[in-house]
Parts: C-alpha cells; structure tokens; sequence
C-alpha cells in the first residue's frame, strides 16, 4: 500500500512524484474548484520537502522541523484522500470490504456514523484502516505522523483538517462530512482492501 510504499521511497532516497488531479477525481460538489486548487497546492508542497529529505536535506516544511514520518504521512494521506474521493459517485457495491464492514460495524450508515464521529474530533485525520488480520478499524491522527506507526493500512482516509474544507463549508465540519460520504470511491477502496498488508 501506499503509506509503506510512500516510507520506501524516503528511506531509499528515490522520492515520489505528485499524484495528478483529473476531472475524474474532483467532485464539483465536494469542495468548490479553488478549495481542491489551493488543498492540492498544499500537497505538492509537501511532495517537494518529501524529496528534498529524500536527497538527504533536514526534513522540513515551511522553515519548520519535520520528523520523517511526518513528511510521509503528509504525502501518502494526501493522496489517499484525493484518489479516494470520485465525480461518478460509486455505490458500495458488494465486495469484500462492504462484507467487512457490514460484519464489524452493522451496515455502511452505522460505520460512516463512527467516520464522522472521528473525524469531527480529529485534529487532522480519520482513516478506516486495516489490520494484519484484515480487521478494520477507525483511527484518527491529530497530525500526519501522530499514530500512524502502522499496524494498519489505510482503506478510506478523511482529511478533517480546516483547510479541507473551510472555504466552502466555514465551521460547519460535519456537513462537509455528510458530502464526503456521497462521494467515497467504492470500488478504489475494495482496491485497496483487498491489496492490504499483501
Ligand atoms: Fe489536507
């Protein structure tokens, strides 16, 4: 999965390249068009300290000292995000992880309760993960690195940050919620969870 891909990359030296942005994965009404253009701004930038750390500079952002983990954390997060989200609106369909999450948390509505529930109380991130057991789990992070030491993989990753979505929805965080879980990418999760810790 990515986020071990993503610490690869930093420990090898190799970098990363940026993820694009296509029609496909911006859902006009998630967040307005300059909300995803300055969110995705903000993630290149973090591409750019990830590969200055990776080419052996101090790993850091804005002239601030970064831990590593933070720098990949930063980048894998963002990405799961942005291709975790798409224009089509995908039902959940029947796969495996909607089984899962069906047997761990009674039904879609139920588990996305427990979603948003995190991610209103989360700094940063809320993230369904899943373990080396293909057990899934909610989790939050109040910063890119601040628990992630992984014992899971990420599955749906929920950027609770203000910057996500303050442009469109001011303080109103779980309205933004309630939009995001219109626009989950099913069948990219299923990709990932049947990928996990494999
Ligand atoms: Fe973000």
């Amino acid at each position: 999965m990515r986020l071990r891909w993503t610490a690869d990359r930093l420990r090898s030296g190799e970098g990363v390249g940026a993820i694009g942005l296509g029609a496909d994965r911006a859902p006009p009404d998630l967040v307005s068009e300059q909300a995803l253009r300055d969110h995705y701004a903000l993630y290149l930038g973090y591409v750019d300290a990830f590969n200055r750390a990776a080419a052996g500079a101090p790993p850091e952002t804005h002239g601030c000292p970064r831990t590593a983990s933070f720098l990949v954390g930063a980048v894998a997060l963002h990405e799961a995000y942005f291709l975790g989200v798409a224009a089509s609106h995908p039902p959940p369909g029947d796969g495996p992880l909607v089984h899962a999450i069906w047997a761990r948390f009674g039904g879609i509505d139920p588990w996305w309760d427990e979603m948003s529930a995190a991610a209103r109380c989360a700094r940063g991130w809320a993230i369904l993960g899943a373990d080396r057991d293909r057990s899934l789990h909610v989790v939050t992070l109040d910063t890119h690195d601040v628990g992630s030491e992984p014992d899971w993989e990420p599955v749906c990753v929920v950027d609770a940050y203000e910057h996500a979505y303050w442009r469109d929805f001011g303080p109103d965080r779980p309205g933004y919620l309630d939009v995001l879980s219109l626009c989950l990418d099913w069948p990219e999760m299923e990709r990932r969870y049947a990928g996990a810790w494999r």
